[in-house]
């Protein structure tokens, strides 16, 4: 946005949008590792659908209804969300910030929103379940490792988390073609070739050196990659995950979970028809931000048709390509439940910790609550189909 209207962004206080923030990340974050959160598989194509679809329908508003009293507010898997947007998974976020899970557990409270941690998460789950009473998922990703498996249920259900969600798009990798390009490994391997981006960011790599050391604690009882051997999130993937995973493994998970219980990942009719069958409280439409299968399907083109075969039976979350309020406006007036999102805030994260995702957030629902009142509605349930126009 910055570069197509002439202006730099510098400052946290020059960025107006997620656009902005990504311009100041990419700025402030050795190259590896900012092409890691923005990169997607192959030609990246079904990344940038994921956020050219909304602009494929536009909103259609009413006038002189009187939306003075706002709720903004939703209920989702059983616990009240006060904006219809969830903060998604991501994996690593110490990397991108030395406040990390910290920052984005401390921004979805003050706010009241959901929020997700990966298994790939760099805080531990038991931190997170004894600092942050706000609602939370653990990711879960289903490893060959079967102690692991049990592990990551119990310690959720120790440290009383709200939800698991299994991400079921990712049995192998996705190529990312700037990963292989950058060599990003976990943690971060200083090679020659990017010894200088290091370098030249002395913020970043004086707190990545001689801050709380990098783990990723949900796994490091059991796999030493990742955290204390140094492998690249591709290689981590296909050799630590089950690919035979299938949905007698996600009834295993659902029945020794006992909670809410979410699928992440899920895109077609017939899957999300399947997962209100197993008893599934929620699914995320989503493709991971286009990290995995590139020229599948955006999550909000595929929204309508899913909404419609399930939305009375199970919760409909529409993940990824949202950068607006007016995107989650969209989802809604489609017949998600909520909409959410990575990259909307990791960019701010990077960008400036938990100062950078609490103004990203708040722009965010600033957006919300104005595109509320400009669409003329009060509460999300008035949203329709009707206040849409496909192109
Ligand atoms: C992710 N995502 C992800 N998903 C998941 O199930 N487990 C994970 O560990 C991660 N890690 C991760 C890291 C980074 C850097 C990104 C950008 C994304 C996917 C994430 O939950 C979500 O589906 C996408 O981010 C949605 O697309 P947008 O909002 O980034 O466009
Ligand atoms: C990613 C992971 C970790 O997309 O899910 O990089």
């Amino acid at each position: 946005m910055g570069k197509k209207f002439g202006y730099s962004i510098r400052r946290l206080d020059d960025c107006q949008n997620i656009a902005d923030f990504r311009e100041l990340a990419k700025r402030r974050l050795p190259y590896p590792v900012f092409h890691y959160i923005d990169g997607a598989a192959d030609d990246e194509i079904t990344k940038d659908r994921n956020t050219a679809a909304f602009e494929d329908v536009d909103l259609v508003p009413d006038v002189l209804v009187g939306a003075d009293k706002l709720d903004p507010s939703i209920t989702i898997m059983g616990r009240k969300s006060a904006l219809p947007l969830m903060l998604s998974p991501t994996a690593l976020q110490r990397l991108f910030h030395w406040q990390g899970e910290r920052a984005v557990a401390a921004t979805a409270e003050k706010f009241g929103l959901w929020f997700g941690i990966s298994s790939l998460s760099s805080v531990s789950i038991e931190e997170i379940g004894a600092k942050y009473a706000g609602p939370k998922m653990l990711q879960y990703y289903y490893h060959k490792d079967r102690g692991l498996n049990a592990a990551l249920v119990e310690r959720a259900k120790a440290a009383n988390f709200d939800a698991i969600t299994l991400t079921v798009d990712t049995i192998v990798s996705g190529n990312r073609e700037r990963c292989k390009r950058t060599g990003f490994q976990t943690p971060p391997r200083i090679t020659p070739a990017s010894f200088l981006s290091y370098a030249t960011h002395p913020a970043w790599a004086l707190n990545f050196l001689f801050r709380e050391k990098f783990d990723l604690p949900n796994l490091s009882t059991h796999v030493a990659a990742g955290s204390n051997a140094s492998i690249s999130i591709q290689d981590y993937f296909n050799t630590m995950l089950d690919p035979s995973m299938d949905w007698k493994a996600a009834e295993w998970l659902r029945d020794e979970w006992g909670g809410k219980f979410c699928l992440k990942g899920v895109m077609s009719v017939g899957d999300a028809k399947r997962a209100a069958d197993m008893g599934c409280d929620a699914i995320m439409v989503s493709n991971h931000g286009g990290r995995q299968l590139d020229g599948g399907r955006a999550p909000f083109d595929q929204l309508e048709e899913i909404v419609q075969a399930v939305g009375d039976r199970i919760e409909v979350i529409c993940d990824g390509g949202v950068r607006r309020g007016s995107h989650v406006l969209k989802a809604l007036a489609t017949g998600a439940k909520a909409a959410s999102g990575g990259r909307l805030y990791l960019y701010a994260l990077a960008a400036a910790g938990q100062a950078g995702v609490e103004r990203a957030i708040g722009l965010l629902d600033a957006e919300i609550r104005r595109d509320m009142q400009l669409m003329g509605v009060s509460r999300l349930d008035q949203l329709t189909p009707d206040h849409l126009r496909r192109r």
